[in-house]
């Protein structure tokens, strides 16, 4: 069975973005693969985080994980830093890893922008990235847009390593979905929606009230031709209400541009708030099951258990192929 490994920052929380782009596939992929599902800490905190809303933050992501169909009876839950070896092999990935290679990352870029004093992980946060998905032997890494420069780097290293070092790694390939892939920002529809958006209307997050949400998308910037036709370039703010309405009532862009070929935009994001809250408000619920419950750490335990014992193999393969520590005499 192929195997696959995905993460999710806690960082904040997880928006309809994540859902569509991550959270969608790792669903369907876990049916028919082995698949690891990380709550990826270390990663969060490449940039400054509160200490308390980090820790809620981490259950949080993992009760929505859960709530929105991932099943720790088909797949492994856990939460990176709980498992040591992500941060050693990340740091034996930093050592084969360039300043030019890491400088070109555009994720970097854009988050280094305007600051003042750069935290060297965020730098070195691709490397980390790379231990992450190299340690389970992964075979796919399904993720949104945004993360396909990364994973060509981690392909980069893992075949750096092997070739210099000894064919210790799998060469993990990226899975990118068709539609969803990059959920643009609702007060911005040029940038993509992210969890960490400072402006609270840019994005949905998935526990935000059916209130927040239908204002959040009756406020969403579209254009003043009050025509709903899916063009990217010309109108994306129609066109990322479309692809969101599309997933989420799962119909076609076609047949939503007809449904509303004779109504307003005020109708159209109507359908579009209801065809979000017809998904996000059973998924609530679970979540709210969940969230304080000892069945959520007992999950987490066993993903801890499961998880560390196939790292740790990588592990050993990959020190010992590198010359770190000694051999017994
Ligand atoms: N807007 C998006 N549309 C589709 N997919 C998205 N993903 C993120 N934003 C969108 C996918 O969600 C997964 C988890 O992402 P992450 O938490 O590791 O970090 P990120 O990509 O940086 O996501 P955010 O929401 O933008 O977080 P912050 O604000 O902390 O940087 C990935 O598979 C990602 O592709």
């Amino acid at each position: 069975m192929k195997k696959i490994f995905s993460g999710i920052q806690p960082s904040g929380t997880l928006t309809i973005g994540n859902y569509l782009g991550a959270i969608q596939q790792f669903v369907q992929l876990q049916e028919d693969h082995e698949c690891y599902f990380c709550i990826v800490d270390e990663h969060a905190i490449t940039v400054p985080q509160d200490r308390l809303a980090l820790r809620k933050n981490i259950r949080s992501l993992a009760a929505l994980y859960i709530a929105s169909g991932i099943d720790p009876n088909k797949a492994t839950l856990f939460i990176q830093s709980e498992v040591p070896a992500h941060a050693e092999l990340g740091w034996m990935l930093q050592s084969i890893s360039y300043m030019g290679e890491l400088e070109r990352m555009t994720q970097f870029k854009d988050k280094a922008k305007g600051k003042e004093a750069i935290p060297s992980a965020l730098f070195t946060y691709p490397a980390l990235m790379a231990a992450d998905i190299l340690l389970y032997q992964t075979n796919i890494v399904p993720v949104g847009e945004d993360q396909k420069q990364h994973l060509e780097l981690t392909r980069t290293l893992a075949e750096r390593f092997n070739k210099r070092f000894n064919d210790i790694f799998t060469i993990p390939e990226v899975r990118i979905p068709k539609v969803g892939a990059r959920i643009m920002s609702l007060q911005d529809p040029t940038k993509k929606m992210s969890k960490s958006d400072t402006n609270q209307k840019g994005f949905i997050s998935m526990l935000d009230t059916p209130k927040q949400i239908e204002k959040k998308i009756k406020s969403a910037i579209t254009d003043s031709e009050g025509i709903v036709k899916f063009d990217k370039e010309n109108k994306p703010g129609v066109s990322n209400l479309l692809t969101i309405h599309s997933i989420f009532s799962n119909e076609s862009i076609e047949d939503l541009e007809l449904r509303y070929a004779d109504e307003g935009y005020g109708q159209f994001k109507q359908g579009v708030a209801n065809a979000v809250l017809q998904v996000i408000e059973p998924i609530q619920e679970k979540y709210n099951a969940l969230l304080d419950s000892e069945e959520l750490d007992d999950i987490l335990d066993a993903g801890q258990q499961k998880a560390e014992a196939l790292a740790n193999k990588t592990l050993k393969k990959a020190k010992k192929a590198m010359g770190l520590g000694r051999v017994r005499k």
